[in-house]
């Protein structure tokens, strides 16, 4: 076998497409709604710092492995895992490593696609002015109402859906390579926009000292374990996701290269995001650590009250939904290219019946937000409604235990030399890369996944 030929499904046009799509793809709500609040929860500079340490020693060298598995592979990753486990003869068990990646994406998405869907609706209230001369207390509450309608709730997160199931319908290179071309240079040009007027009319320096001053005293075992989980989160590791766009990898590319690139441009727009997010929240002195609701209530009281608040507070609501689209559209592609080789569903056909089956299970997750007696369910300790128990069963239990997988597969089981034939490092570095699959991730995931179940 060899990673030479395409994959049925298409291939990115260039080296530079396959940077943009996957760092879309890395690039979501997960840096500019979920970034900013959990770094005001865990108190800024010394998490900001873990952080960054997790996803240089843990995401990078994990990504690389789920970007090979792909690319050897050239199919959907339950496939892909497929014709790896017959290049090694080992047991069928490995495919799991797959199966759990594609339904933690696919699970990922049924509520992404919900907050997705908040961010589309807060663009045109941001636009007709409805945050203006509102306090907390009215801005809130206009929160609350808003989440408690279920049926236009699942207007938006329709909307959302239909967006990403036609541009993959259309393919790799003219729908998704075409639509991540638009959206992510968009998304980061309006990124700078509201950095640069968050610089100019909030507290820039109390933003930059609260994030980059790291003050230790604040930082908990819990925080050091977020940190590492949001590593995988941000990078969109181990939800099928970076072994899919892997696959569509034109054989040239480098796999070490590219993931770094990735890594930096995920990372500098989480930065820029607090970098834009902070200055408001001071300079209007309200919390940083608000919380889920940071994005959502905490921003719109700043807007309402500062000068052209109405014209970048829409301007950021759009730059969030460019984000998120590119995600939804990498989270999809799974699921889609593997009805496609399972069952020989057109391309189309397949985007419809995933899209169906997501706004369904969306339902869940928005009814989570509404006195719905039905979703008032515990499957998890401590998580009460559908949505709290999704998001466990993904971000908590799926995402760690397939980081593992992969760590595990890659490092132990895949022959060495195959590794090798993927990744362009030379002797020493790739001994480094391996070592780190083989017992750095592990033993880090394995302590993290321990506490994050109460036991360590
Ligand atoms: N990485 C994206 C984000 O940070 O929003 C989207 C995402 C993909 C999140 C895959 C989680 C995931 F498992």
């Amino acid at each position: 076998m060899s990673s030479n030929k395409a994959s049925v499904h298409g291939q990115w046009s260039s080296r530079l497409a396959y940077i943009l799509a996957a760092t879309g793809a890395a690039v979501g709500l997960g840096n500019i709604w979920k970034f900013p609040y959990i770094v005001g929860e865990n108190g800024g500079g010394a998490f900001v710092l873990v952080y960054l340490v997790c996803i240089l020693l843990i995401g990078i060298p994990v990504m690389m492995a789920e970007v090979m598995i792909g690319k050897r592979g050239r199919k959907s990753p339950s496939n892909a895992v497929r014709a790896l486990i017959a290049e090694a003869k080992a047991k069928p068990f490995w495919r799991l490593t797959a199966w759990m990646g594609v339904t933690a994406g696919f699970l990922i998405l049924s509520f992404y696609a919900v907050i997705a869907g908040w961010a589309f609706a807060y663009i045109f209230k941001a636009g007709s002015g409805e945050f203006v001369g509102k306090d907390a207390a009215q801005i809130g509450e206009m929160f609350g109402n808003f989440i408690s309608n279920p049926h236009e709730l699942m207007f938006w997160s329709f909307l959302i859906l239909a967006m990403t199931g036609v541009v993959v319908a259309k393919g790799v290179q003219k729908g998704i390579e075409k639509a991540v071309g638009y959206a992510m240079p968009a998304m980061f040009i309006l990124l700078i926009v509201i950095a640069i007027y968050a610089a100019k009319y909030g507290d820039f320096a109390q933003a930059f000292n609260f994030m980059f001053a790291p003050d230790f005293s604040k930082l908990t075992i819990n925080g050091v374990l977020e940190a590492l989980g949001h590593a995988f989160f941000t990078l969109s590791l181990a939800s099928g996701v970076m072994m899919m766009y892997g696959a569509y990898l034109p054989k040239e590319t480098s796999i070490f290269k590219s993931s770094i690139w990735i890594a930096i441009a995920d990372t500098v727009v989480a930065l820029i995001a607090g970098l834009a997010i902070f200055p408001i929240v001071f300079g209007n002195n309200m919390e940083a650590g608000a919380g889920p609701g940071l994005i959502f209530q905490t921003l719109p009281i700043a807007f309402g009250q500062m000068p052209m608040g109405i014209l970048f507070g829409t301007v950021f609501f759009v730059m969030l939904v460019f984000a998120a689209f590119t995600s939804a559209i990498a989270l999809i592609e799974s699921s889609v290219a593997w009805l496609v080789e399972r069952y020989s569903f057109r391309r189309w056909q397949a985007a419809m019946i995933s899209t169906t089956v997501l706004w369904l299970l969306g339902v869940g997750t928005i009814y989570s937000f509404t006195e719905a007696s039905w979703t008032q369910f515990t499957i998890f300790p401590e998580q009460k409604t559908f949505f709290d128990n999704l998001d466990y069963l993904t971000s908590k239990l799926l995402l760690p235990l397939g980081g593992l997988m992969i760590a595990v597969f890659v490092g132990w089981v895949v022959d060495k030399k195959v590794a090798k034939e993927e990744i362009d490092l030379n002797e020493k570095a790739f001994k480094l890369w391996h070592f780190v699959l083989s017992y750095v991730a592990p033993i880090a995931i394995i302590y993290v996944f321990l506490h994050l179940i109460g036991l360590a």
